[in-house]
Formats: C-alpha cells, structure tokens, sequence
C-alpha cells in the first residue's frame, strides 16, 4: 500500500454508460503498472462484475452468504475477496498477473438485490473501504447509477472520521449524446444531485467537485475520413460536436471537468470484457482503446489532475 491510497467511486445517472466495462479496464491497466487494486461491486441491484472479468462461478455474484450484500446487512465479518489472476477463466488474464501486485474483486452475493440503508450498515461500509485502503493503493467502487443506497453510504463513509482525509476521488461516466450529458449535468450539479446530497451528509461541496470528472465512454468519430464523401453528414456531424461540448460546458461539464473518454471499441460492442494488450496484438481490439484506459488510468492517479489536498 502506498501512503496515497485513494479510494475511486465511479458512478452514473443513467444505466448502461459504460462505467462497469471502463472503470474495470481501468482497475486492470493500474494493476498492470504495478498497483494493488480491489474493485468492489456495489451495484447491488445487479451484481455482475464477476462476468467482466471473466469468473465463472461468480458471474452473477458470489454464492449467496458469501459476498457484499452480506456483509452490508451484517450476516458475515468479512466479504470474499477474489483474486482475478486465479479465479478467471480467461488464460492470457492467468498469466497476467505478475505475482507481487494483486488486482481483486469483491463481488455482491448472487441472489443479492437492493436494500434499504441503516447507521450499521453505514459503520460496516466505512470500515470495508477503511480495511481494503491499508492494502490496496487503489479501491474502485461501482455505485451503480443513479441515486442509491449504495451512493448514501459512499458519501457517509467518506464524510466520517475514519475516512474523512482519506483521498477519493469520484468519477461520472456518460456517453456523448444529448440526454447523457444533461443526465451527467444533473447528476453532479442537479437538486438532488451529488454535490447536494455531499452537503447534506457534511461534505464540502466545493471540495466534492474538485474531486469530481467525467469519463465519455463509446465517443463516435466525428471527422471520419470515410464521410468526405458525404459533405453534408460530414458538417453535420462537426456541428454536432460542437453542439455537444458546448453543451456540457453550459451543464458544467466541460473540458476541465473530463477526465478522458474512451473511443467506440467493437470488442466491447458485442461483450463487456477487459481488453488485454494480447487482443490489440491479435488484432481483435483496437490500440486506441488500450490508449484510452492507459492513460484514464494514468490521470486518475496523477496528482496533478486534481487540484484538491
Ligand atoms: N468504448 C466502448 N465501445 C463500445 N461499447 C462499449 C464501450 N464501453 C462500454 N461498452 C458497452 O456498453 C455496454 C454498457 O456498458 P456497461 O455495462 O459497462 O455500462 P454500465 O454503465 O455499467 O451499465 P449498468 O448501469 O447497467 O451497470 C456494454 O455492452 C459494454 O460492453
Ligand atoms: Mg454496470
């Protein structure tokens, strides 16, 4: 562990963005530049990451009375942890792991669903993310979208005095179209978004935001050399783009706030997966994919892309 473990909570407001494909292929490129790192699966309502990372018995969650669900509601003293390096099914992943680092997952039970959310489970939460920051130098947390339990006891956790000067820093996935970007919008800046909420847990705002970006997913080219034949869906296309980032400049989420975006990937088109450097050198995957997560992952963990501590 180092002494500037972070905890990351990654977050959406719609469903289906890409924030469980893309935070995980971020977990995997920081363990491959010699991190620790857990991603734990709060997506309760849907707990899958097993499937991401190709572990077949915990596809859908860890057999029941084993995982976060719980854990949380107080059944067990400690959640499963499994190392990807041995549990996937996926070869090449196997002879990944470089030994000295780990890279885990804490999957929620299968069978698992929503629950309500108690002071108990608060404490249980904030000593999880307490317990895994002495070990991992990055904990990953997928909040699921939207406004859930699970984001009640990240903002709780972290605005108590276990956590409170514990770096976190929170990321908001969208795609980039019309109604992602007033949805990311919303979410950060919104009545009922996470700033407000953070304040009304005692959270400084100003603070919560500057530990906030936004993570584009899927981005379409919009200067696709094919359209030169086209002229007109060539210029619409580049209005459109400028349409949109004017946009999220106008929902306060402009270039400042971005933390990187990811190109459309057909491998991920058609299977959520990490993508291994061995599927660019098959050809399967395209470069600028495992680009786009090297260097969202590089970001994350530069200090000088936040401006707070
Ligand atoms: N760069 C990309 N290019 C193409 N497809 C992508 C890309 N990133 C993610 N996807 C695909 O988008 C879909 C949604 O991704 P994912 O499941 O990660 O979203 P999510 O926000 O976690 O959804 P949910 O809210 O349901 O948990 C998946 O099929 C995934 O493979
Ligand atoms: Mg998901």
């Amino acid at each position: 562990m180092s002494p500037d473990s972070m905890l990351v909570f990654v977050t959406s407001d719609k469903g289906g963005t890409g924030r469980s494909v893309t935070s995980c292929n971020i977990a995997y490129r920081l363990y491959l530049r010699g991190m620790d790192v857990a991603y734990v699966d709060f997506d309760f309502g849907s707990p899958t990451a097993g499937a991401l990372f190709e572990i077949g018995h915990a596809e859908r969650g860890i057999a029941e009375g084993h995982g976060l669900h719980s854990y949380l509601l107080g059944d067990i003293g400690e959640p499963r942890r499994l190392t990807v390096g041995r549990e996937t099914d996926r070869p090449q992943l196997r002879r990944d792991a470089p030994g000295a680092r780990q890279l885990v997952l804490l999957p929620g039970d299968a069978g698992g669903g929503e629950f309500g959310c108690d002071d108990a489970m608060i404490e249980r939460g904030t000593t999880l993310l307490a317990d895994l920051l002495t070990v991992f130098d990055v904990v990953i947390v997928d909040l699921s979208a939207g406004r859930s339990v699970a984001l009640e006891i990240a903002l709780r956790a972290t605005a108590s005095r276990m956590l409170r000067h514990r770096a976190h820093r929170w990321l908001v996935f969208h795609r980039w179209t019309r109604q992602h970007v007033l949805a990311a919008g919303g979410l950060i800046h919104g009545p009922h978004g996470l700033l407000n909420a953070a304040a009304h847990w005692d959270h400084n705002p100003d603070e919560l935001l500057a530990s906030t970006r936004c993570v584009r997913t899927a981005v379409a080219a919009s200067d696709r050399t094919r359209t030169t034949d086209h002229p007109p869906q060539a210029a619409w296309l580049k209005e459109q783009a400028n349409a949109l980032r004017e946009l999220a400049i106008a929902n306060g989420i402009g270039a400042a706030m971005v933390l990187g975006q990811t190109p459309i990937e057909p491998m991920l088109q058609w299977r959520e997966q990490l993508i291994l450097d061995a599927d660019v050198n098959a050809r399967l995957a395209n470069p600028a994919t495992v680009e786009a997560y090297t260097d969202l992952a590089r970001r994350l963990t530069d200090s000088a892309t936040w401006d707070v501590d």
